[in-house]
């Protein structure tokens, strides 16, 4: 693709290419407005905190109880609205209200997903699958330059979960990421729940695609739970968000770690909220097993 990247994509990028600031890398859950109160009674012993950006762009309690919270932790801002892979300009009123919540709470990390969820007037509440080629690339760098331009700093873009391959595609989902970071100067964030969901849905080596991830792009690490589903003689794996770790997550979590190193992790859990303790527990779990690995990299060095 062609194109030279803009003043801000290139600060972004600086700041990418000088290692990422990951500072403290405990680890953290996402923040459902069910367990608001029980964080400010109760402060639990994790790192950070992370929410939907769309569920405070409208005003009212929600953002008075986050701006009590952010007094507590730090916050990261997680959209899930911004459809930056459809083929249409980046929607103004949308980035300026993140734009208002990044003023507002100073986040630990901004991030969007590679994908699209809209177009055309039409809009849907699912992270659609993109065609990872050239003309995709030059779509999806102008609108991640231009939005980190506008917030005036770097966003994470998160792998998606996949259920189908576009056979026009002509390049792998890490290669395509890596492009990406290349182009603009963004940052990643890893789901490594994504990568095993679409590895066995779509038959390919969730190793491989770490192996081939840019590793010092990669600033934050997503961990949920993922339903399996029967159809026939097909299992199709559900990236749920909605039951603990299971434990061929955190094997490849330990893989991740080995590969990235210190990387904040974050426990994703949106439908059968659990209470809050049991959250707190798998962020423990994170940060035990992501500190055995450390440890056991030490010792071989
Ligand atoms: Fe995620």
């Amino acid at each position: 693709m062609d194109g030279s990247p803009s003043a801000g994509a290139l600060e972004a990028r600086g700041r990418a290419e000088a290692g990422p600031p990951r500072g403290d890398a405990r680890s953290g859950i996402g923040l459902r407005a069910p367990h608001a109160d029980a964080i400010l009674a109760e402060r639990p012993a994790v790192g950070w905190l992370e929410v939907h950006a769309e569920n405070y762009m409208g005003g009212g309690a929600g953002p008075r109880a986050l701006a009590a919270i952010r007094e507590m932790y730090p916050v990261a801002l997680h959209s899930v609205g911004l459809s930056l892979g459809s083929d249409e300009p980046l929607n103004q009123e949308h980035a300026a209200r993140l734009r208002a919540l990044v003023a507002s709470f100073d986040p630990l990390f901004v991030s969007e997903h590679l994908s699209f969820s809209g177009m055309g007037g039409l809009y849907t509440n699912a992270l659609l699958p993109l065609r990872y080629d050239d003309e995709t690339l030059g779509v999806l760098a102008a609108k991640v330059d231009e939005l980190q331009t506008l917030l005036g700093r770097q966003v994470l873009l998160e792998n998606p979960a996949r259920y189908l391959a576009l056979a026009a595609s002509t390049t792998e989902e890490p290669e395509f990421l890596a492009a990406l970071v290349a182009h603009t100067g963004c940052g990643l964030l890893c789901d490594v729940t994504n990568i095993h969901v679409s590895a066995e849905n779509l038959g390919f080596d969730s190793l491989a695609y770490l192996d081939a991830l840019p590793a010092r792009a990669v600033q934050e690490i997503h961990l949920a739970g993922y339903a399996t589903r029967r159809y026939g003689d097909c299992v199709i794996l559900l990236d749920d968000h909605g039951s603990r770790i299971p434990d061929p997550i955190w094997r490849l979590y330990a893989a991740a770690v080995r590969r990235f190193g210190e990387v904040p992790a974050l426990i994703e859990w949106d439908t059968a909220l659990p209470d809050l303790a049991t959250l707190v527990g798998e962020a423990t779990q994170a940060e035990v097993v992501a500190s055995a690995e450390l440890l056991g990299a030490r010792a071989c060095a």
